[in-house]
C-alpha cells in the first residue's frame, strides 16, 4: 500500500497525528479505560464495539473486524485511495509531500503523457462530432434519444472516416507517433508508418474515477457494418486495464453514495440513456464478466448491487456463477431481469424513468433469483431435480459469511425442495472441504480467519516487544509459518526490523494489503498481554513448536514422494530422496 510515498514521510505524518483526534472529527468517542470506544461507523450496531487505542494508534471493531491506523480510517470513511488519505493528513499536520520528486520519475512522466494524449484525442473526436462529416453520426445519436447535454457530459465524439485523421491532428501538435501507439490510438502498417485505430465510428471516452481519459470505445454506425465488430475498444495500455475500471463510475459515484446501491448494466448506451433520464446510480460493465478488482472498486462506494440482465443472459450458468464473487466479497446482490428483447436503454425509452425504477425495485435477491432460475430448468419434484437444484444453490449459500443468512437459506432450500435440512448441511460441508486449496476469500466479518495458536502467540509477543523480532528472525524464516498470510506478515515485520525500523501495528498497517492479517494484528493489539514474566521461555517454546511442525510437514511430503518413487520403481530418484530424508532428520535433531 505504501507504494510511491517514501516511508519516512509516512512515519513523519503518523508521528504528528493522533488517531483519537482524527477519528473524533467524524464520530463521537467515549473514554473506556486506556482506550476509546464508539458505535462502529462501518456496520450497524447498538452497543459500541469499535475501539480506538491512543497508545498504539490503531482502531479495531470487535463486531465487524474493520481495523487499521489513521490512514486506513480516512480511506474507509471518506472512501479514498491511500495516496489521497496521505495527502489530506499531510496537509492537516503540516508535512510537505515531495510531489515534484514523484512526478519527475521517468515512468511517471510517461503515464502523464499518455493521459495528456488521450485527452487531446478525446477533444479531437468531440470537435469532429460537431462538423459536417459527422452529420450521420450526430443524427444517429439524437435519433436514439441522446441529448446534446448528455453528448457534452459524456464527451461523446466521432472518429472521421480517414486513415490519418487523428495522426495528422496530433502530429501538428508535435506528438510523437510512438506515444500514440502506446496509447493504443494508432496501429503500425506492415510497411512502416501508422494508421488510426478508430475510423468512422462514434466515440465513447472511457474515464476513470477522476475523469481522466483512459481509453475509448468506438461504435460502428448503424447499417454501416463493413468494418466488422459493432464496438472496438482501446487495447490494454499502461494506463488502461479493462477489468480495473467501470464505465460511468466517475459520473455515478455521488448518486451511488446517496442511494447506497449501484445498478450494473452492460453497455455504454445502457449507462447513458438511464443516466440522462435521471437514474444516475449505475455503472456499465462493458459487456464482460466482472472482475474481483471491479467488485472491490464498487465496494468502496456501496455494499449493495443490483445486476440488470437482459432475458437471454439471465439464466446462463456462467452469469449466475459470476454473482458469487459479490457474495464472497460480502456484498448484497440482487438481480433484475429485463423482458425479452429489452436492454436498459430501450426499457427506459419505452417505460421511462419510473418504469425502470420499478423494475429495479422489484429485483430478486440472489438466493430467490437463483432458485427461481434453477427451478425453471429442473423438476424440483423429482429426486434428480432436487439434487441438481441443491448442487447449484449450495455453492452460493456456502459463500455467505453471515451464519444467520446461511442457516436461513438452508432452511428455505429445505422447504422448497422438501429435503431434510441435515442432508443439505451435509452436502454444504462437502463443499467446504475443497476450499483449503482455493485462495481464502477476503474476510470482512470477524473470526473468518483462524491462525494457529502458537503462531498467533509468537506474533503477539513480537508486536508487544519489538526487540524480540530480531531474535526470532535469527531462528525462523517467514516460510516456517504455516499460514501464507501470516508468513507474509512475518516477512514484513522482519524486513522492517532489518532496516532498523519499528514494527508497531500502526506502521505495519501501511504495508499490509490483506484484510485478514490487518484485522489480526489490530485485534491482537487490543487483547491484554499475557506471559509477562517468562517471555523468554514462551518464545523458545513457540519457536520449537513451529519448527517441529514445519519439519513434520516436510518429512511427510518427502515420505509421500518416496512412496511414489518406490511404486514407480524410480531407483535414482528414490536414493536421492532417501538422502534428503536423512539430512532432514539430522537437521531436525540439531535444531530441536
Ligand atoms: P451490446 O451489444 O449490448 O451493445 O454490448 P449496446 O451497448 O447495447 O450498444 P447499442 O445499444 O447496440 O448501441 C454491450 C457492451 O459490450 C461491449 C460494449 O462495451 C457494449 O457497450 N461490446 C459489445 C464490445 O466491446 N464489442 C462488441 O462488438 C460488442
Ligand atoms: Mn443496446
Amino acid at each position: 500500500m505504501a507504494g510511491l510515498i517514501p516511508e519516512n514521510i509516512l512515519e513523519d505524518i503518523l508521528s504528528k497525528v493522533d488517531i483519537v483526534e482524527v477519528i473524533s472529527a467524524y464520530i463521537p468517542l467515549k473514554r473506556s479505560g486506556r482506550n476509546f470506544k464508539a458505535n462502529c461507523p462501518f456496520h450497524h450496531e447498538k452497543t459500541p464495539s469499535f475501539m480506538v487505542s491512543p497508545d498504539r494508534q490503531i482502531y479495531h471493531c470487535f463486531g465487524c473486524g474493520e481495523s487499521g491506523n489513521a490512514f486506513k480510517f480516512l480511506m474507509r470513511y471518506e472512501r479514498l485511495e491511500f495516496p489521497e488519505a496521505v495527502e489530506i493528513m499531510a496537509k492537516k499536520c503540516g508535512v510537505i509531500l515531495p510531489e515534484k520528486q514523484v512526478e519527475d520519475t521517468q515512468t511517471n512522466s510517461l503515464y502523464t503523457q499518455l493521459y495528456k494524449i488521450n485527452e487531446l484525442a478525446a477533444i479531437f473526436y468531440q470537435e469532429a462530432l460537431e462538423t459536417a462529416m459527422a452529420a450521420k453520426a450526430k443524427d444517429y445519436l439524437l435519433k436514439r434519444g441522446v441529448s446534446e447535454q448528455a453528448i457534452k457530459l459524456f464527451r461523446l465524439g466521432f472518429a472521421p472516416d480517414k486513415w490519418d485523421g487523428l495522426i495528422n491532428h496530433l502530429r501538428a501538435k508535435n506528438i510523437h507517433l510512438s506515444l500514440l501507439e502506446k496509447a493504443g490510438l494508432v496501429l503500425p502498417r506492415d510497411n512502416g508508418g501508422f494508421y488510426d485505430r478508430f475510423r468512422n465510428r462514434i466515440i465513447f471516452p472511457i474515464l476513470d474515477i477522476k475523469s481522466r481519459v483512459l481509453g475509448f470505445g468506438a461504435r460502428a454506425l448503424a447499417g454501416d457494418d463493413k468494418t466488422g465488430a459493432k464496438y472496438i475498444n482501446s487495447p490494454e495500455t499502461m494506463i488502461y486495464t479493462k477489468g480495473r475500471n467501470l464505465y460511468g463510475l466517475n459520473f455515478a459515484k455521488e448518486a451511488i453514495r446517496v442511494k447506497d446501491y449501484v445498478a450494473i448494466v452492460e453497455g455504454y448506451m445502457d449507462f447513458i440513456v438511464p443516466y440522462q433520464a435521471g437514474f444516475q446510480n449505475l455503472v456499465a460493465s462493458q459487456g464482460t464478466a466482472l472482475t474481483l478488482d471491479q467488485v472491490s472498486l464498487l465496494k468502496r462506494h456501496t455494499h449493495n448491487v443490483v445486476m440488470v440482465f437482459d432475458a437471454d443472459q439471465a439464466g446462463q450458468a456462467a452469469t449466475l456463477r459470476m454473482l458469487d464473487v459479490f457474495v464472497e466479497e460480502g456484498m448484497n446482490v440482487k438481480v433484475a431481469a429485463l423482458p425479452a428483447g429489452f436492454d436498459p436503454d430501450l426499457y427506459v425509452r419505452k417505460y421511462g424513468l419510473k418504469g425502470f425504477e420499478e423494475l429495479i425495485e422489484k429485483a430478486d435477491n440472489l438466493f430467490d433469483y437463483k432458485l427461481k432460475s434453477a427451478k425453471s430448468r429442473f423438476n424440483y419434484k423429482q429426486i434428480e431435480g432436487k439434487a441438481k437444484i441443491s448442487q447449484e444453490m449450495l455453492p452460493t449459500i456456502s459463500k455467505f459469511k453471515n451464519a444467520v443468512l446461511k442457516s436461513e437459506y438452508i432452511k428455505r432450500l429445505s422447504e422448497e425442495l422438501a429435503v431434510r435440512e441435515d442432508a443439505l448441511l451435509e452436502e454444504l460441508s462437502k463443499i467446504k472441504e475443497v476450499v483449503p486449496f482455493a485462495p481464502l476469500p477476503q474476510a470482512t466479518g470477524k473470526k473468518a480467519f483462524t491462525v494457529n495458536p502458537t503462531e498467533k502467540l509468537l506474533i503477539k509477543l513480537m508486536l508487544e516487544e519489538n526487540e524480540l523480532i530480531a531474535r526470532v528472525r535469527q531462528r525462523l524464516e517467514p516460510d516456517d509459518f504455516q499460514d501464507k498470510k501470516i508468513s507474509e506478515l512475518v516477512s514484513v515485520m522482519f524486513e522492517l526490523t532489518a532496516q532498523g525500523k519499528e514494527a508497531a501495528p500502526s506502521k505495519l498497517v501501511n504495508y499490509l494489503t490483506d484484510t485478514d492479517s490487518l484485522q489480526f494484528i489490530c485485534e491482537s493489539a487490543f487483547n491484554p498481554g499475557s506471559y509477562e514474566q517468562n517471555k523468554e521461555e514462551v518464545i523458545n517454546d513457540c519457536i520449537k513448536v513451529i519448527k517441529h511442525k514445519k519439519l513434520h510437514f516436510l518429512r511427510q511430503r518427502l515420505q509421500e514422494e518416496i512412496k511414489i518413487a518406490e511404486d514407480s520403481g524410480n531407483e535414482e530418484k528414490l536414493s536421492q530422496l532417501k538422502v534428503e530424508f536423512c539430512d532432514l532428520t539430522k537437521k531436525g535433531r540439531k535444531e530441536l
